[in-house]
């Protein structure tokens, strides 16, 4: 198959035509489409066939595992296999957050799906424009914790910058990641995780993480994690016994997506107009704290969504209303 016969764009699908593509991951397309009504929009998310899943380059991307014990490998699952599942998963959730999937067709040839077109903003576009209103982390929050309380729900799984679109009055979710068993193009994967390590670093569905790497991510204009590390070579001067044990436990079983956070510079040793309530905040989000003899250890961290959307709403009583650059010019 030759990719010009891949390019959706001007082709009917159903009462739709599409229209334009909108976004590009390493499993799939998604276009918009416009009903012949000339109103009624849909997004249609479109498996890539085999030849052209590929992981796309970064950390920062969404990326499938396979999780042996004491070992993780990258492969390329079936992604319509994949479509298929995540479609399942959200469909079988009730809730205004998760975005609504009309249905999923797979032929041979071709697997798709079809869901509500969101008109707003990822949170990606949103800190490339500037500071961002902590608001919008309480209500993320606010939806996570409700989405939590939902027995059918589990985990998102994949809580990155562009797959939380804000639109004017709502946050709506897309893209879940996906653990368990998944067809690949070289048989059966017992066990997989697809995720992204940046925010998901142990590779585990741990939503509450990924909330707090976004928020520092916002604060502090760039994200924490991506690459891959080793404790190996690293000054360990810094860092507490129960943080260096954290990483370690998941060293030892294959996974060094956390491992950079041994070398952390706190909010405040990178922006010296950091308010001290943010930077306990921003820690915490990361289970971490700074100890009273100034090394960074492991903390509990927040229990709870619920509990995070407390705290942004104690930072803003203490008139800390944005997350991003404060002054730029005193940057380290
Ligand atoms: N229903 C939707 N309405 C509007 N925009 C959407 C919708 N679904 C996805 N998008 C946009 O398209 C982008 C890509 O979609 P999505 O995250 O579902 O797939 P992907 O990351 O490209 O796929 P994968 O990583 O599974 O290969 C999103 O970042 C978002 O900006
Ligand atoms: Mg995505």
């Amino acid at each position: 198959m030759i990719l010009q016969e891949m390019n959706w764009i001007g082709m009917t699908v159903g009462d739709f035509e599409i229209e334009s593509l909108i976004g590009e991951g390493s499993f799939s397309w998604v276009y918009r489409g416009r009903h012949a009504d000339g109103v009624t929009g849909k997004a249609f998310k479109v498996a890539k066939p085999h030849e052209y899943v590929r992981a796309l380059p970064g950390d920062s991307q969404t990326a499938a595992f396979f999780l042996q014990v004491g070992h993780v490998s990258r492969f390329n699952p079936d992604a319509a296999a994949l479509l298929a599942l995540q479609a399942e998963r959200v469909r079988g959730i009730q809730d205004a957050s998760l975005v609504s999937i009309d249905f999923v067709k797979g032929t041979e040839a071709v697997c798709y799906c079809q869901m509500e077109l969101v008109e707003g903003l990822t949170l990606r576009q949103l800190m490339n424009r500037g500071p961002l209103p902590v608001q919008v982390f309480i209500e993320l929050a606010r939806c996570l914790q409700r989405l939590s309380e939902n027995q059918s729900f589990e985990y998102h799984g994949n809580l990155t910058p562009d797959n939380i679109l804000v639109t004017e009055s709502e946050i709506k979710l897309v893209d879940p990641g996906y653990w368990g068993m998944i067809d690949s193009y070289n048989g059966t994967i017992p066990s997989c995780a697809v995720t992204t390590p940046a925010y998901y670093p142990s590779l585990l569905p741990d939503d509450l993480l990924a909330l707090g790497l976004l928020i520092w991510e916002a604060a502090m204009g760039q994200s924490l994690l991506g690459a891959a590390g080793d404790s190996e070579g690293m000054d360990l001067t810094r860092v507490g016994e129960d943080l260096l044990e954290r990483v370690m436990l998941n060293e030892n079983i294959g996974k060094f997506f956390l491992s950079p956070i041994l070398e952390l510079y706190t909010p405040s040793q990178l922006r010296m107009d950091m308010p001290d309530a943010l930077e306990t905040f921003l820690l915490r989000a990361l289970r971490l704290r700074v100890r009273p003899d100034g090394i960074l250890d492991a903390d509990s961290g927040f229990a709870s969504f619920g509990e995070i959307a407390g705290a942004l709403m104690t930072l803003q009583d203490q008139d800390i209303d944005d997350l991003g650059k404060i002054t730029p010019e005193m940057d380290a």
